[in-house]
């Protein structure tokens, strides 16, 4: 393929050479006269493993040409990778300076090429940039239309500085997001060889997913690095305890948790973040991180108060109230802490839980709803029925197939449903659904 590749720093220089070393015409572009100059003697602008060899390999090929212009690049290829920077502003944001001025030379070098030519932003780009923000540039420099004129899409780069060229060649994954199926086409034929998934989507999805990888990414070595710190202070070594950790398969790596539901709660995890934040301070450990969980799952908790008030309505029905389908253990449910607080300012609460009997609770579970829901007995009603009909908005907190399709047959369509389980079909309800954070 005849390839044009913008932006000549780590993404653009190692994808040069390796799309050149895979036997394709590459044309580097960039505005940086020193970075072409190397490339076009054979040398690499980035240092990085493997780039020395590779780049005087692909410039003795013959198939690596460089240039400023941009109008020639677009011209003479039939697919342009976008790889500019895309550093942070001074305020946080992101500064979209280069790829904005980028995106209307492309349209002037489109606005003369008959053939569709295909752009693929690379550059990490916020949700929302390459449909609102660099389309409409490109469209309007060029006079044509996306899907038909040319296409645009976006191809998040997951390399690392350090083993690019390995993770070219083995990436986690292809995430290809395009609005047409020509382009997505193109980048299979480009990239549908390397031994990972090929996943086309949405282009918003791309971009946003590429920030959740980076997020994660964080994510993870600040929670090793929090625990480290304090297990230095409780004299346990870290690399066994995150060796461990990484054992488990099931629970720690894995899909597991990475759902996005409702609130967390249960006997379990609040009270153990809350001694972990409490053995930190003791020993004068900063974990910042780990501290800040209870607050967000308090704000998650906050979103769904707030809709319910939102509503106006105030005759509230909860099908649910344990902190997990299956179970009667209503300890630190956050479905509890939601029916406290709706209690609080007004509301009118019915409550089914196929698995909560007043009468079989025992011990902790039970001083703990007497505790914070003294009057359950008047809220609580042995059928679902009972708690549907009459209430103006069914907060929804069960994840079993067997109630969720009943509660969908039973409510009419003058109701409010807050699906705090993420239904998967919204279609046999009359009633309206509002999701929590869908
Ligand atoms: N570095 C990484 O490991 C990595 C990994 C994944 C994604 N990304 C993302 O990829 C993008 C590029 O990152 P990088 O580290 O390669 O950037 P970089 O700063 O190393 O290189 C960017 C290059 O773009 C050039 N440029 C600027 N304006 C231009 C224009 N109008 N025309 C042509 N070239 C122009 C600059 O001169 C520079 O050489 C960023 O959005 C980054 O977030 C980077």
């Amino acid at each position: 393929m005849k390839i044009s590749i913008f932006g000549l720093g780590y993404v653009g220089a190692v994808s040069l050479a390796c799309l050149s070393r895979d036997g394709h015409q590459v044309i580097g572009v960039d505005i940086d006269r020193t970075k072409l100059d190397l490339i076009a003697s054979g040398k690499t602008p980035v240092v990085e493993e493997g780039m020395v060899d590779l780049m005087a390999q692909v410039a003795a090929s013959g198939r690596v040409t460089v240039t400023t212009d941009a109008q020639q690049a677009v011209r003479d290829s039939e697919i342009s990778l976008v790889c500019v920077g895309t550093p942070s502003a001074p305020n946080g944001s992101q500064d979209q300076g280069a790829i904005l001025r980028l995106a209307a030379e492309l349209g002037q070098a489109i606005k003369t090429k008959a053939e569709p030519h295909v752009v693929v932003f690379r550059s990490t780009l916020v949700p929302g940039t390459v449909e609102d923000v660099l389309r409409p540039i490109v469209e309007a420099e060029s006079g044509k239309k996306d899907g038909v004129g040319f296409f645009l899409c976006f191809q998040p780069e997951f390399l690392r500085e350090g083993s690019s060229i390995r993770d070219y060649d083995k990436p986690p994954f292809t995430v290809v997001g395009a609005n047409h199926d020509y382009p997505a086409a193109r980048l299979q034929a480009l990239f549908g060889h390397l031994p990972c998934k090929f996943l086309k989507t949405s282009v918003r999805s791309a971009e946003m997913m590429k920030y959740c990888c980076n997020n994660f990414h964080a994510l993870k070595i600040t929670f090793a690095n929090e625990t480290a710190r304090l297990c230095e202070a409780l004299g346990v070594d870290p690399f066994e305890v995150m060796d461990l950790v990484c054992q488990d398969t099931q629970l720690n790596i894995s899909r597991a948790y990475l759902k996005p539901g409702f609130a967390f709660g249960g006997s379990c995890l609040p009270k153990d973040l809350r001694a972990t934040s409490y053995l930190a301070k003791v020993h004068d450990v900063e974990v910042p991180m780990l501290s800040a969980i209870l607050p967000s799952n308090r704000q998650h908790l906050d979103l769904a108060l707030h809709k319910i008030m939102a509503t106006g309505k105030r005759r509230i029905a909860f099908v649910g109230l344990s902190f997990k389908t299956g179970t009667d253990d209503l300890r630190e449910s956050p479905l509890v802490t939601l029916a406290e607080q709706l209690i609080g300012k007004g509301c009118q609460l019915s409550i089914y839980d196929p698995e909560v009997h007043l009468a079989k609770l025992l011990g902790a579970n039970k001083s703990f709803i007497e505790r914070h829901l003294p009057h359950i007995g008047q809220m609580l009603r042995p059928t679902m029925e009972e708690v549907v009909d009459g209430a103006d908005v069914v907060v929804l907190g069960i994840n079993s197939a067997e109630v969720i399709d009943a509660v969908a047959r039973r409510c009419t369509a003058g109701q409010t449903v807050l699906d705090l389980v993420k239904l998967t079909d919204r279609s046999p309800w009359q009633a309206a659904v509002q999701g929590l954070a869908w």
